[in-house]
C-alpha cells in the first residue's frame, strides 16, 4: 500500500507522516509545493528523509506560475468574492494541490491520497471533491477525522514518542492557524476565535499596519489582455511576477486586510483574519478596464452569476461542470477586456484614477455636456421615456381606482 501525504514539513503533517506510517503501515510519498506561501522547501526534503521518506518518493515543486496563470487569473476574471468580500485565497489553492496529489499517485502506483485539514473546515472539502473528480477510484484518508490526538497535549506527547523535532515556539500552544499562498495569508482559530475581539497586530504577514504606510500616495499602472494581466508600469511580466510585485506594493500601503465572519460549508461559522495585497490591487484594477471595455448587458451578466461561481469555488467544486460552464460565459465576456489602469495606493487604500483601451466602448462623443455634433439626439429620450413609463402609469391608475 502506498499513500500520497500533501506534506508541508510542518509539525502537524510530520506527526500525520509518522500516524499514517504505523497506523495504515504503507509507503509514504510526500507532496510539498512552492505556492507562494513564503517558506523553503528544502527543509521538507530534510524532514522527510529523516522521518524515513526513501528519497525518490519526496516530490517538491514549484506550482506558483501554475496557481496563478491557471488558477487565480481565471477566477479574477470574474471579479470572484464569496459573501461579498473574501477573495478566495485558500479556496482557489486546494483544487491544485489535489490535482497534483491524484497526478502523483498514478505515478508512483499509490491508492490513495492524505491531507492535513479538519474534519470541521472547508478544505477537506475542497480536497477530497477536486481528488474524486480527477480520479473516482482515489482513496482519501484524512487523519483528522479519524486518529484520537484532539488536543495539542497528546499531538505533541505523540511528537516526542516518535522523535519528530517541535520548534521551540510549537511546544506551547500555537497561537492560531495559518494558510499562506500567493494570493494571500489567512488565520483563524485560537486568539482570533471571539469575532467580538480586535485581532493583534502580530497576526498580519504581508501587510503594514495602514496607519504606518508611507504618507505618499503612491501611482502604478496594470495592463490587462483579455482580462488577464499582463504588466505593471508598462514592464511585461509572468503571472506569477506580477501577483509577486503588486503583493509588495500593497503590502508597503497597508492594502488588502479583511477581519470576516463567513459561513462555512460545513454549515458553521468562522472568523478569519485574511491579507490579499496583491489581490486587492488587481480586483479593483480589473474592474477599472471592464468599465469602458465590457458592454452593460455583457458586464450585468457576468456580475450576477459571479455569487454563484465564487460559492462554486468556496464549496470546492472547482473540477465541477457548472464551474466550467461559468468560467466558458465568463472567458467569453473578456475578449475585449484590454487596456491599462492608473491606481493611486495610499494607506490601506486603492483608487482608480484612470483607465484607457484600444477596446474601449466609452464614447465622449456621446456622452460630453457639451456641443456633440449630432452623435445623439435629444428628442430619441422623450419616446423611450414614454414606453418605459407604460406600465408604471397603467398601475398608478389602477392603484387610484381601487384605493379604498
Ligand atoms: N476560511 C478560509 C477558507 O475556507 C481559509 C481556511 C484555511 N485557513 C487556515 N488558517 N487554516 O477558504
Ligand atoms: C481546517 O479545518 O483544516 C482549516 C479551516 C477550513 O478548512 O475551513
Amino acid at each position: 500500500k502506498k499513500v500520497v501525504l500533501a506534506y508541508s514539513g510542518g509539525l502537524d503533517t510530520s506527526i500525520i507522516l509518522k500516524w499514517l506510517k504505523t497506523e495504515y503501515d504503507c509507503e509514504i510519498v510526500t507532496f510539498t509545493a512552492d505556492i507562494g506561501q513564503g517558506e523553503e522547501l528544502e527543509p521538507a526534503r530534510a524532514k522527510a528523509e529523516m522521518l524515513g521518506v526513501a528519497p525518490e518518493n519526496i516530490y517538491i515543486e514549484d506550482l506558483r506560475e501554475e496557481f496563478v496563470r491557471d488558477f487565480v487569473f481565471p477566477m479574477f476574471r470574474a471579479n470572484a468574492l464569496y459573501e461579498g468580500l473574501y477573495l478566495l485565497g485558500t479556496s482557489i489553492a486546494r483544487p491544485l494541490i489535489s490535482k497534483r496529489l491524484v497526478e502523483i499517485a498514478a505515478q508512483t502506483g499509490a491508492d490513495a491520497v492524505a491531507h492535513g485539514a479538519t474534519g470541521k473546515g472547508n478544505d477537506q472539502v475542497r480536497f477530497e471533491l477536486s481528488a474524486y473528480a480527477l480520479n473516482p477510484e482515489i482513496k482519501v484518508i484524512a487523519p483528522w477525522r479519524e486518529w484520537d490526538l484532539t488536543s495539542r497535549t497528546r499531538l505533541l506527547e505523540f511528537a516526542e514518542a516518535n522523535q519528530i523535532p517541535i520548534a521551540k515556539d510549537k511546544r506551547g500552544e500555537a497561537p492560531f492557524s495559518v494558510d499562506a499562498n500567493l494570493l494571500h495569508t489567512s488565520s483563524e482559530g485560537k486568539v482570533l476565535e471571539d469575532p467580538a475581539v480586535d485581532a493583534p497586530d502580530y497576526v498580519y504577514q504581508r501587510t503594514v499596519n495602514p496607519e504606518d504606510a508611507p504618507d505618499q500616495p503612491e501611482i502604478i499602472e496594470i495592463t490587462f489582455e483579455k482580462g488577464d494581466a499582463t504588466a505593471i508600469n508598462g514592464q511585461a511580466m509572468s503571472a506569477a511576477s506580477i501577483l509577486t510585485e503588486l503583493n509588495a506594493l500593497g503590502g508597503k500601503h497597508g492594502i488588502g486586510r479583511l477581519d470576516f465572519v463567513e459561513n462555512r460549508f460545513v454549515g458553521m461559522k468562522s472568523r478569519g483574519i485574511y491579507e490579499t495585497p496583491g489581490g486587492t490591487l488587481l480586483l479593483e484594477a480589473h474592474r477599472g478596464i471592464e468599465q469602458i471595455t465590457l458592454d452593460s448587458g455583457a458586464g450585468h451578466l457576468k456580475d450576477s452569476i459571479m455569487p454563484r461561481y465564487a460559492e462554486l469555488i468556496y464549496n470546492g467544486f472547482w473540477f465541477s461542470p457548472e464551474r466550467e460552464m461559468l468560467q466558458a460565459l465568463i472567458d467569453k465576456s473578456q475578449e475585449h477586456v484590454s487596456g491599462t489602469v492608473r491606481l493611486k495606493l495610499y494607506k490601506g487604500h486603492v483608487r482608480t484614477i484612470g483607465r484607457w483601451s484600444d477596446h474601449s466602448l466609452y464614447s465622449e462623443a456621446h456622452v460630453t455636456f457639451e456641443e456633440d455634433a449630432g452623435a445623439y439626439d435629444q428628442k430619441d429620450a422623450a419616446g423611450f421615456i414614454q414606453l418605459n413609463a407604460l406600465r408604471l402609469k397603467l398601475i398608478a391608475a389602477r392603484n387610484r381606482r381601487t384605493k379604498s
